[in-house]
């Protein structure tokens, strides 16, 4: 069974902005997340079958979500999950509220979800064993998603596979 997430998936040219960020990180050493690979995860959800699939799929079809903008200003890692990671250093309301309301609709399909507190972040490499020596990336990435996803994601010996299976976009956003 694939494992299943939400996430938001970026697009080419803020993918390539991300991968000069990426390249840009000195001192944490590590393996580099494949440029195709790079995301933010806004809910894991883990193995699922195909009818579990489609449920998910619905459900978030429910979800809706008002478009948001991100600033990736803040570079910082995790010791014990050893990974490097960038994020926004201010979460939007709407993200926030994303994440949350499918937290909730997968709960409600009796998935167990993750307890920790949603934490968005974008790992940009994995196996490190050390702390990045910036806080800050060598230049600020702006992104403004257009809309989620959910990705079945397999394990390989070359590393993760990702397939987006479906997207669904925001409604515009008033400002
Ligand atoms: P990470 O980037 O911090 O490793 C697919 O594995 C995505 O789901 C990754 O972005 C991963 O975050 C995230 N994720 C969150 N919780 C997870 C878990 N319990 N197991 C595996 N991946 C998880």
């Amino acid at each position: 069974m694939p494992r299943l997430f939400f996430a938001l998936w970026p697009d080419p040219d803020t993918r390539a902005a991300l991968v000069e960020v990426q390249r840009g990180v000195r001192g944490a050493g590590g393996r580099a997340v494949p440029p195709d690979n790079l995301h933010i995860t806004l809910l894991f959800v883990g193995a699922a079958d195909e009818a579990m699939s489609r449920r998910l799929e619905a459900a978030a079809g429910a979800v809706g979500g008002q478009a948001f903008h991100l600033r990736f200003d803040r570079l910082g890692w995790w010791s014990g999950a050893r990974v490097t990671w960038l994020a926004p250093s201010r979460l939007p309301e709407p993200l926030i509220a994303l994440a949350a309301r499918l937290r909730r609709a997968a709960m409600d399909l009796g998935v167990t979800v993750d307890a920790r507190p949603f934490s968005p972040h974008l790992t940009l490499y994995r196996r490190c064993r050390r702390a990045p020596r910036d806080a800050q990336p060598v230049a600020a990435v702006d992104w403004q998603p257009d809309g989620f996803c959910l990705v079945a994601s397999e394990t390989r010996a070359e590393g993760a596979r990702y397939d987006v299976l479906r997207h669904w976009s925001f409604a515009p956003s008033s400002h």
